[in-house]
């Protein structure tokens, strides 16, 4: 008998995630006792689990409104959704790498006093315009800060428009290098970045060490005339130190998606109300890569972009045990044992530990009878055993 899984959606979530569930699935607002959960912004720290919740899929990145700690206590899966809004935020980037670099903004306000002139208009924008020159991105140093999902792609976009471009980042993952344009230069140190670079875009999270990273002391390591960019967090610039700069004349533009009272007061800040993600696209993206990781752990209990389990995935064949257990040393070789008094036999396993907590998928031959479940399931350091049988 084929199970129908069971989503429930807290939220309304895009279409295009919802429709990647086939007829196995029933998905919906009100569905009771569900084996995944889709959410958005909805606050689940109140709600209580049921013993069939499997796993929980956020439609962002951030999962403050998930109770991790008690999710991987029972065993749940929390997915989030990282790099799916990048191509809206890589976009937002370019935009403002424009707009700090040509004077478009002022330009644009200027224009608009000029209404009411009828006929002169034309003569005194040839006359006033002159104010508002501005460089070409072409030809000059970019600094990239950060190279994930969004300072690569941001890399590899400003290559194409003629930038010559630096980036830095000292845990560059190896997938993520791989995706790096070969015309990018490596960095080893931030002072590289802040000596040489024109233009200067910031793709970090916020952590104790990038917290006010742009600062009096990193602002005078720069160029004249630099721009910054910061569509990251606010709190990696100080913005004291950056409204005096601005000031000063020593940074020319300062193009953020978070705006303060004192940003808003400074003059050459382009300023948007945290426009990052906000396109439609976005959201269709988040929702489908939450619908698909969910999908890929209910069927084949493969985890990608989980916040609370290690990735952990390979091809599916036949049978497979998924066990979500405490990192404790000769927990696999206990699992090996119980099996094999039960007659399975191991064909291919995966085991990755995160902090206190350990996932692995065991691929068997034979029968997982109910008996050998619970005789994993009892042992100590097991905190949820999953079997999913061969499809016939
Ligand atoms: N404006 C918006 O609406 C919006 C939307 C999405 C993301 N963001 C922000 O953009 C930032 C980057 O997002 P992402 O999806 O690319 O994240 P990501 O996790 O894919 O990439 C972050 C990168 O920063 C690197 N890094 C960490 N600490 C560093 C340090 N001290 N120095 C240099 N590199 C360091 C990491 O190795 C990683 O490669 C995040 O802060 C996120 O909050 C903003």
């Amino acid at each position: 008998m084929i199970h129908m899984y069971q989503i429930q959606c807290l939220n309304k979530i895009s279409e295009v995630g919802t429709s990647r569930f086939n007829a196995n699935y029933i998905c919906g607002t009100d569905v009771q006792n569900p084996d995944a959960i889709l959410v958005r912004s909805a606050s689940m720290h109140e709600m209580e689990f049921g013993p069939e919740l499997l796993a929980i899929a956020r439609a962002g990145a951030g999962v403050n409104n998930i109770p991790l700690d008690k999710c991987s206590e029972q065993g749940i899966a929390v997915f989030n959704t990282p790099g799916a809004n990048a191509n809206a935020v890589k976009e937002l980037v370019l935009a403002a790498l424009l707009l700090s670099s040509r004077r478009i903004v002022d330009g644009i306000e200027w224009l608009r006093t000029l209404k009411g002139q009828g006929a002169e208009i034309s003569k005194l924008v040839e006359k006033g315009k002159g104010a508002y020159v501005g460089p070409e991105i072409s030809g000059k140093t970019l600094g990239v800060v950060g190279l994930g999902a969004i300072g690569v792609l941001v890399s590899s976009a400003a290559v194409s428009l003629g930038m010559d471009v630096y980036g830095y980042d000292p845990f560059l993952s190896v997938e993520t290098a791989w995706g790096l344009s070969s015309a990018v230069r490596h960095a080893q140190t931030l002072d590289e970045i802040y000596s040489k670079c024109d233009y200067i875009t910031l793709h970090v999270p916020l952590t104790p060490d990038t917290r006010e990273m742009i600062n009096a002391s990193s602002i005078a390591k720069m160029k004249d005339g630099v721009r910054l960019i910061n569509l990251a967090r606010g709190d990696l610039v100080n913005s004291a130190d950056v409204a005096a700069a601005l000031e000063s004349g020593k940074v020319a533009a300062y193009a953020t998606d978070f705006a303060d009272d004192t940003i808003l007061g400074a003059k050459n800040v382009i300023a948007m109300p945290h426009l990052g993600a906000s396109t439609p696209e976005s959201e269709d993206n988040c929702a489908r890569m939450a619908a698909l990781e969910l999908i890929d752990y209910l069927e084949n209990g493969n985890i990608r972009n989980s916040v609370n389990l290690p990735a952990v995935s390979m091809p599916r064949e036949g049978s497979r045990i998924c066990i979500v257990h405490r990192n404790i040393p000769n927990t696999i070789s206990r699992f090996s044992g119980v099996l094999a008094q039960a007659g399975v036999n191991i064909e291919n396993m995966a085991s990755k530990s995160r902090k206190e907590y350990a996932y692995t998928i065991l691929d068997v031959t034979g029968d997982v009878t109910a008996n050998a479940a619970q005789a994993i399931d009892a042992l100590d350091e097991v905190i949820r055993v999953r079997v999913i049988k061969a499809a016939n």
